[in-house]
């Protein structure tokens, strides 16, 4: 047996890794919180009407009661019900990439507590195109409120294992929907002002998002890179435990070998740091799977060991934006 499902197969048996809807929906209904699997990362999630189990998710994170929550659930008609409306330009978006990797921002109902939005008057809200995370949802007579499923600062998760390796048994229960399909975040749209506002690069490409509305997004809320508009964006993040570096391997030689170095690319190689300290993020220049690989890819260079990681940039367009902006949060200023 690889060591790989060895690990799986432990952890199932410690009761942590679950599979069944019904002990998923037991675990948010009692007020604990529950790692989710998405196409996008694995959220870590709490019954967003109850207040205690929503201030959970703040303590399990270590994270700044400033920074607000997504909301999850399956149809935008149950959102509605929710008191919670999109107005037209979020609903043509909606008709095209949801279930998917977009969030939307709107106006905030009175039913959704203070703490999920951190006191804004809007609100996030997504739903989330992956099946066992939609069957669950359409079981629950709640939405949930789930950032994604790490402490505050680090990598975000896309295998259930990561989730694992930062809570423990922490948490109530961690859903095993496999490894995320998308792999990097939503991206976070506003619709407070008539023209629609880009707050965070993510899984949905910025093109692609333009296309559907005939219209430019208003990107100036990225300009700032720890943008107070969407406050979870602090400009150093996903920060590995090795120094990553957005610079040629040749800059840092009189300190560190190439010996010393991992290395993070998208399609081409290093021709001198050691092949097997080397990570190509698609070998075939695909964006969608070096998205799929971009978290995965930063775990695994931090866990060589080395005295620093090497990471390029890839070209800025399509999801190569969004990769670019976690790599640049990623890395040593
Ligand atoms: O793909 C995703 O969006 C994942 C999965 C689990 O759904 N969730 C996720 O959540 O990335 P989180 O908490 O890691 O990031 C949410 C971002 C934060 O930067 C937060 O500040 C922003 O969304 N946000 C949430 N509510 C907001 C609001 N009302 N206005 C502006 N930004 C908001
Ligand atoms: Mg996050």
């Amino acid at each position: 047996m690889q060591e790989s499902s060895l690990n799986a197969l432990i952890l199932q048996l410690l009761g942590m890794i679950i599979t069944e809807i019904s002990l998923a929906t037991a675990i948010l209904s009692r007020g604990d919180l529950l790692a989710i699997p998405t196409e996008t990362v694995y959220g870590l999630a709490a019954n967003a009407f109850d207040g205690a189990a929503v201030a959970k998710i703040y303590q399990a994170k270590n994270r700044p009661q400033f920074n607000p929550l997504i909301l999850h659930s399956n149809s935008l008609e149950r959102f509605k019900a929710w008191g919670i409306e999109l107005p037209e330009k979020a609903l043509k978006l909606a008709a095209a990439f949801s279930p998917g990797p977009i969030t939307f921002v709107v106006p905030k109902s009175a039913l959704i507590p203070d703490i999920v939005t951190a006191g804004h008057a809007t609100v996030a809200i997504r739903i989330p195109n992956h099946a066992l995370c939609l069957a669950l949802l359409a079981e629950l007579d709640f939405p949930v409120a789930a950032p994604s499923a790490n402490k505050s600062g680090s990598i975000s998760p896309t295998t259930a294992q990561h989730v694992f390796e930062q809570f423990g048994e922490s948490i109530g229960g961690i859903l095993d929907g496999g490894p995320c399909q998308i792999g990097l975040e939503s991206t976070i749209v506003s619709f407070t002002a008539e023209k629609p506002k880009l707050l965070r690069l993510g899984g949905l490409s910025l093109e692609s998002i333009e296309n559907v509305l005939g219209e430019k997004l208003d990107t100036s809320g990225l300009i700032n890179n720890d943008n107070p508009e969407a406050p979870g964006m602090l400009s150093r993040h996903y920060a590995p435990q090795t120094p990553l570096y957005l610079d040629t391997a040749e800059n840092h030689l009189e300190q560190v070998s190439y010996e010393e170095m991992a290395f993070i690319g998208f399609n081409e190689s290093h021709p001198k740091i050691p092949k097997k300290q080397q990570i190509l993020l698609s070998k075939k220049g695909n964006y969608a799977e070096a998205a799929q690989q971009l978290f995965a890819a930063i775990r695994r260079a931090d866990a060589l060991n080395q005295k620093i990681i090497i990471a390029t940039l890839l070209p800025e367009e399509d999801l190569g934006r969004a990769i670019n902006d976690r790599l640049r949060r990623a890395a040593i200023k």
